[in-house]
């Protein structure tokens, strides 16, 4: 008996490992990319050597992130509509600003993390690094207001600050908006969240449930992976809406890029960035993932394949980096 219950269970383990070596090509195949297990294949992916990083400059980043003294109001800071406690984003349809002005696009807030691993930033993709992202919310007159030539000034007058960026740059820093802003981008490049799916795509067979996998199989199989693709399962633009057409297209005037390029977001920590698309209008998951069907791929998505992607998209949501909460110079 014991000899049979042996031969068995080699089997059953060799049945179980062949499916699961086929998922992970398939997933490969499909350009589907672990957030690397090794750091200096990390910090390849995630270093900007024209911005170098120290840990004093990413302390720096972070104090300046969570500081809503960098918005003209003093009540408005990066973490206001990128929470790191809620999936980087704010949890509303209208990222609201400065006078509590709603975005004038309708436009949702975005997560930051992960953003480090996307071609594209913003939801048409204009801007191409993080430095370059930056500096555009900073001085938006409906999110942070700020005017570039006053923020330099209003940091230098903050004493513990200019001590901060003497430790990050050397005793003759000059404190510039640019530098103030790339120190902010170094913080945002330590925003990754590896997950269950990145242990399975690194070679852990275990790390998925049986239902999870069978998900990947299926958001594979249906083709989203034409976009949603690379380590951030997103990042590149593409069109949308071309086709058939979103149910929620005339809220905000939001049509993308010149072209009609749409940057596909991430969908890391999707159970946690709840509401769904440029407009923010779909908060259901599973009612997100059928209107990508119809719009993007001209199919009709049967709810049992959607809640396969739904339970998939589980193992998205990653480990946060463990952030202490700055007190502010
Ligand atoms: C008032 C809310 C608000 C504030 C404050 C804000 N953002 Fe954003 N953020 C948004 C919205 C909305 C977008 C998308 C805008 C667009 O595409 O035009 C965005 C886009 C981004 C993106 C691009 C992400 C992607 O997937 O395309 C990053 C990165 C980002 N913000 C970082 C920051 C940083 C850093 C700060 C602080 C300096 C900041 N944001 C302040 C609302 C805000
Ligand atoms: C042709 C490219 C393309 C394909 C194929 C595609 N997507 Fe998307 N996806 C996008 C773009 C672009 C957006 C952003 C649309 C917008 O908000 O304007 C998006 C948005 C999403 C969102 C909302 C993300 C957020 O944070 O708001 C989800 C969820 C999603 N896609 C899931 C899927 C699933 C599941 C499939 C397969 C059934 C799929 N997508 C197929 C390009 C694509």
């Amino acid at each position: 008996m014991k000899i049979i219950a042996l031969i068995l269970s080699i089997f059953t383990t060799f049945i179980v490992a062949n499916s699961d070596i086929e998922i992970l090509k398939k997933a490969k195949k499909a350009n589907l990319l672990p957030i690397p297990n090794t750091k200096i294949e990390l910090l390849k992916i995630i270093n900007n050597q024209k911005n170098p990083s120290t840990d004093a400059k990413i302390e720096l980043g972070k104090k300046l992130y969570f500081d809503p003294r960098v918005s003209k109001s003093n009540l408005i800071s990066c973490n206001t509509c990128h929470n790191l406690a809620l999936g980087g984003a704010d949890g509303v349809s209208v990222a609201t600003g400065d006078k509590w002005h709603p975005n004038p696009h309708h436009l949702n807030s975005p997560t930051v993390y992960n953003a480090v691993f996307a071609n594209y930033q913003f939801w048409d993709g204009r801007s191409t690094t993080l430095e370059e992202q930056v500096k555009g919310p900073i001085q938006t007159q409906f999110e942070m207001a700020m005017h570039k030539d006053i923020l330099p000034s209003k940091i230098k007058n903050i004493i513990g600050y200019k001590e901060e960026f003497k430790r990050a740059y050397g005793p003759n820093v000059k404190i510039t908006f640019k530098l103030i802003t790339d120190t902010i981008a170094i913080f945002e490049r330590t925003l990754i969240t590896p997950s269950r799916y990145d242990d399975f795509l690194n070679g852990d067979f275990k790390a998925l449930t049986p239902k999870e996998k069978d998900g990947l199989n299926t958001f594979i199989d249906l083709g989203c992976t034409r976009c949603h693709k690379g380590i951030a399962l997103g990042g590149f633009t593409q069109p949308f809406d071309t086709g058939k057409r979103y149910k929620y297209r005339n809220i905000g005037d939001f049509h993308g890029n010149k072209n009609h390029l749409v940057k596909t977001p991430t969908l890391r920590n999707i159970k946690e960035t709840a509401p769904y698309f440029h407009n923010g209008m779909i908060w259901n998951l599973k009612d997100a993932i059928k209107e990508m069907g119809k719009i993007q791929l001209l199919l009709g998505i049967s709810d049992k394949d959607a809640q396969k992607i739904e339970t998939f998209f589980g193992s998205l949501s990653g480990r946060k980096p463990k952030i202490k909460y700055p007190i502010l110079p």
